[in-house]
């Protein structure tokens, strides 16, 4: 069964990048030693996360040792390109802070040596699945998520949990993980926020509320399996809906 999931409203984009913010600060001072897995998400509304968590408040509250990021999708790029996630993320935040980074080496497309080494440095659930504490998600105006596209491949993809993923509307292939890798976290986050995401939002949201799982949009395969869901939307997105 699904885990819980829930929205949470904010007034705006820089509002909701610091929302986020502060849960992470929380997450990064949660007890204990043991690193927090993060996965990081290309796309605008993370990109202004990152911004503010590399602000002097958020470089000073976050325990920055304590988080370790990794990366749920990347563009077939090098890490110069102006299109690469990590090149975004380094620039945004990554560069600004001491944590442990690994990148995904989609131009090469080995998508099997990132699941290895999401093997090596993250906690297996009993099936041998690293369970991540975080997967950050931005969400595309076509319900896309990560780098799971309609009518790609690896949208029915249950065993591999990274893979190279040919994105035809797009004439390009990009490195992403799974549904499996996804679902087995232990938090899933989407971040989403502008009146272009309202009509994608105020359908998936619908149909997350009714019973069956519908995989015309991508990002409604997101189901963790005992972790929280959470959407963070701004009240453009939402359209006025109200905090639940
Ligand atoms: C990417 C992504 C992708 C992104 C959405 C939303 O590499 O582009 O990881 O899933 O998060 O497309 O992007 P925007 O916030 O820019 O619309």
């Amino acid at each position: 069964m699904p885990g819980p999931w829930k929205t949470v409203v904010s007034k705006d984009a820089p509002a909701l990048a610091r929302s986020v913010a502060e849960r992470l600060v929380e997450l990064s001072r949660t007890p204990g030693s043991a690193p927090i897995a993060i996965a990081l998400s290309g796309g605008s509304t993370p990109k202004r996360l990152y911004e503010t968590l590399a602000s002097p408040q958020f470089i000073q509250d976050v325990h920055w040792d304590r988080l370790e990021f990794f990366f749920g999708d990347e563009r077939s790029v090098a890490p110069s390109d102006p299109d690469s996630n990590y090149g975004m993320a380094e620039r945004a935040l990554l560069s600004h802070i001491r944590s442990k980074a690994y990148r995904m080496r989609a131009e090469i497309g080995d998508a099997e040596s990132y699941q290895r080494l999401l093997e090596e440095h993250v906690a297996a659930k009993r099936d041998g699945v690293p369970v991540l504490d975080l997967v950050l998600l931005g969400l595309g105006t076509d319900g896309h998520t990560a780098s799971l596209f309609p009518g790609t491949k690896a949208l029915h993809e249950t065993r591999r949990l990274v893979v190279m993923n040919e994105v035809a509307q797009l004439k390009t292939r990009r490195m992403t993980f799974t549904y499996p890798l996804i679902n087995a976290a232990r938090r899933v986050w989407i971040l989403v926020s502008g009146a272009d995401k309202h009509e994608i939002v105020s359908r998936c949201i619908a149909a997350h509320e009714g019973a069956s799982i519908d995989r015309r949009w991508p990002i409604l395969g997101v189901r963790p399996e005992q972790g929280e869901l959470v959407w963070w939307i701004d009240e453009a997105a939402a359209g006025g809906r109200e905090k639940r």
